[in-house]
């Protein structure tokens, strides 16, 4: 028979916590036992699994108990505060958060790039931001033929990317709006619904919000390359869920379109959506609910003999969150490499 495993999710009854419970049932994990753990809010509560209610239980210390592995994805004070309980107590922590992303002894895993850095594991594996997942997916094929020199990114993030509640606001905005009534802000900084505003995470002295420093830094890091020159922009629309992008590559020598896109047909995780008879690219409504990147209006970058753009839209709450995680999960089992080369102690 082959082996089961005891899981905690972490987080289960957020957006993405929600999201790991549907792909953990749909990608058949091989589970032993599974633990819904969030908030004392939540203590009480029932999640649907494989037919099952579930309770969701309140985190404490003994919740980490008998675990094989914790998804975590509450937020990353929770994180920091529990994942070294977890690890103590025999667990491998996956974690959607940014709290240990940039640690050194940590490995920043996208399982289509750099499933390698997963084996040095030592308790803790850190699941990219976001928007930084759906860009190494298409970026890195490309990288891999001849190397990219800069990129420079812009994207436009769904309001799920802020969390279950902001997605719902949005809503409730535009209901409020469509009836003549002034939107109310409460989980986002500023209306949302008909509207956009720039990303809203801390701004450093140099103008960048922390949202655009992750996709430097963590790109950066899963490439292994600190040599590649990334600028963002991020900024926040009113799409409920699915962030888009668009990117510009420069290359050491010029990459025609229809190199990169035969290079993209194959790639794992992506998906060429070019019509270019009816102007039909990736959008974030095709994206949802679907695990690959879609990538699209691939051209030459006039600009730039070396310079090629693309456009791509992707789940961030799947790809960019929960199923990156399961992947990761996935592939620990698979290369049975649950058991960490040494304990992570956090400094
Ligand atoms: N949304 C995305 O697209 C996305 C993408 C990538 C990464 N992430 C990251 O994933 C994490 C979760 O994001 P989300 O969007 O799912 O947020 P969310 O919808 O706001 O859900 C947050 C979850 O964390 C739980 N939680 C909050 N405070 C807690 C505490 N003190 N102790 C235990 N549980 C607590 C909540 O439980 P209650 O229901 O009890 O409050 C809920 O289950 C964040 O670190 C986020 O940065 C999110």
């Amino acid at each position: 028979m082959s082996k089961s495993y005891r899981l905690a999710i972490l987080g289960a009854t957020g957006a993405v916590g929600t999201e790991l419970l549907e792909l953990l049932e749909q990608r058949n994990f091989p589970l032993a036992d599974l633990k819904l753990l969030a908030s004392e809010r939540s203590a009480g509560k029932t999640l649907k699994f494989r037919g099952e209610n579930i309770p969701v239980e309140s985190v404490s210390d003994r919740a980490f108990d008998h675990l094989d592995i914790v998804l975590a994805s509450a937020g990353g004070s929770t994180s920091k505060t529990w994942a070294a309980t977890a690890v103590a107590k025999g667990a491998v922590v996956i974690d959607n958060s940014s709290a240990f992303r940039m640690h050194p002894e940590v490995p920043l895993v996208v399982p289509e790039v750099n499933p390698l850095a997963a084996v040095s594991h030592k308790g803790i594996i850190a699941n990219p931001n976001c928007t930084t997942i759906l860009m190494a997916v298409a970026v890195w094929p490309l990288h891999q033929v001849k190397p990219v020199k800069r990129i420079v990114a812009a994207t436009y993030q769904s309001a799920s990317g802020a969390g279950a509640k902001a997605m719902a606001e949005v809503k409730t905005q535009a209901s409020a709006i469509l009836q003549g009534q002034p939107p109310v802000a409460e989980v986002l900084p500023y209306p949302l619904a008909f509207n956009l505003f720039p990303h809203n995470s801390p701004l450093n002295d140099s103008g960048y919000c922390e949202e655009e420093m992750k996709m430097v830094n963590e790109t950066r890091k899963i490439f292994g390359s600190q040599e590649i020159r990334i600028t963002a922009t991020c900024v926040r629309v009113p799409v409920l869920r699915a962030h888009s992008e668009a990117i510009n590559l420069e290359f050491e020598t010029p990459f025609s379109p229809d190199e990169a896109r035969e290079i993209l047909n194959h790639s794992p995780g992506v998906k060429l959506v070019e019509d270019w008879g009816s102007n039909h690219f990736p959008m974030p409504i095709e994206a949802s609910g679907r695990d690959e990147v879609l990538v699209g209006r691939i051209r030459q970058d006039i600009s730039h003999p070396c310079g090629l753009e693309l456009w791509l839209c992707g789940d961030q709450i799947r790809k960019g969150a929960a199923l990156n995680a399961v992947q990761i999960a996935e592939l620990l089992v698979e290369k049975n490499l649950l058991k960490p080369t040494a304990a992570y102690a956090p400094s």
